[in-house]
């Protein structure tokens, strides 16, 4: 019979995201099989604020981001618990440290189906699902509806423009992020008439790049806006995250084909989140699970 050794239970204690090396939390994130590189979590860091939960020794055994939008308003990310400590009260004592942090900010994030049941039960109410679509993008997309606008690339000088833009769609004021995001981003515009009607972003992420945040008026730009990224992907691992699940931007995806790979809830906290309205911009693509 093999021998067994029973070890002493050990203490977790809350910690600044920032003052532990980004190798661990590298290697916190790939342990639940998540695809963020060291580099993904620097930029993290670098959006939002985080609490992580080490061992005596410096080990890091969980984490929890926010980021603040504004005054009023937070997203929540990058909640994990390593497999060893899954299921002993971790996720809900970091959960608990968020709010505190972020006081009566109106909240908002994307679960997993793992951690479901754990913000159902501290207040969080569905309102979408949002579908992570990705693989390797193929030289022959389907086809285009036609343009109507002017589809540029566009620069750091149309940022205002853009953040005036996606504060519609979003109903929260991004332009910090925005402006982070835009520093590695290939960034597409679409303009009618001279104004700005719909942009995309595309930059690296993971195992590739991500095509998000997307913000059009309509399926039809949203789809220009999407595929003037992935002609230029062809052959390397592209990523699109959306809560569309019927149209013809969703048809577009199913066609490009990209995967569909896992599907988050969208749930939020105080006011609800998503607020579509007719014939106003919309968020087609998702900046990150974490970044709504
Ligand atoms: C989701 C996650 C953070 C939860 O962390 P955790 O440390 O296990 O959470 P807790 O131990 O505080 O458990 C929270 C609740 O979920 C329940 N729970 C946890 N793991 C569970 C499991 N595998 N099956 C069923 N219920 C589970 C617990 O019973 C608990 O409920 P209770 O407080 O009413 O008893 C963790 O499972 C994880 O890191 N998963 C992989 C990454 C992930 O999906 N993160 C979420 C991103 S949105």
């Amino acid at each position: 019979m093999g021998r067994t050794v029973r070890v002493k239970s050990f203490e977790l204690a809350a910690r600044d995201i920032n003052q532990v090396d980004v190798k661990l939390l590298h290697a916190l994130s790939t342990g639940v099989g998540w695809p963020h590189r060291p580099k993904d979590w620097d930029f993290l860091r670098r959006a939002g604020h985080g609490i992580v939960a080490v061992d005596g020794i410096g080990r890091v055994f969980g984490s929890a981001m926010w980021f603040p939008q504004g005054r009023e308003f937070a997203t929540i990310g990058l909640v994990i618990t390593s497999p060893r400590t899954q299921a002993q009260g971790t996720g809900r004592w970091l959960m608990e440290q968020v709010f505190e942090r972020c006081g009566d900010r109106n909240l908002a994030l994307n679960s997993t189906d793992a951690a479901y049941h754990l913000y159902l039960s501290l207040g969080f109410t569905k309102e979408a699902t949002a579908f992570q679509w990705q693989g390797e993008v193929v030289a022959t997309n389907p086809a285009l509806p036609v343009l109507d606008g002017e589809l540029r690339p566009s620069s750091a000088e149309d940022l205002e423009e853009i953040a005036a833009l996606d504060e519609r769609a979003i109903g929260i004021n991004r332009h910090r992020l925005l402006a982070l995001l835009a520093e590695n981003a290939s960034i597409c515009t679409l303009r009618r008439r001279g104004e700005i009607v719909g942009y995309s972003m595309n930059r690296e992420f993971g195992r590739g790049r991500v095509i998000g945040p997307i913000v059009a008026s309509n399926d039809r730009d949203a789809i220009h806006l999407t595929a003037v990224h992935l002609k230029a992907l062809t052959g390397q691992f592209a990523r699109v995250d959306t809560r569309e699940q019927t149209g013809l931007f969703a048809d577009f995806l199913q066609q490009s084909r990209l995967g569909m790979n896992d599907t988050v809830a969208t749930m939020s906290k105080g006011k609800r989140f998503l607020n579509r309205e007719d014939d106003e911009p919309w968020v087609y693509g998702l900046a990150g699970h974490a970044l709504s």
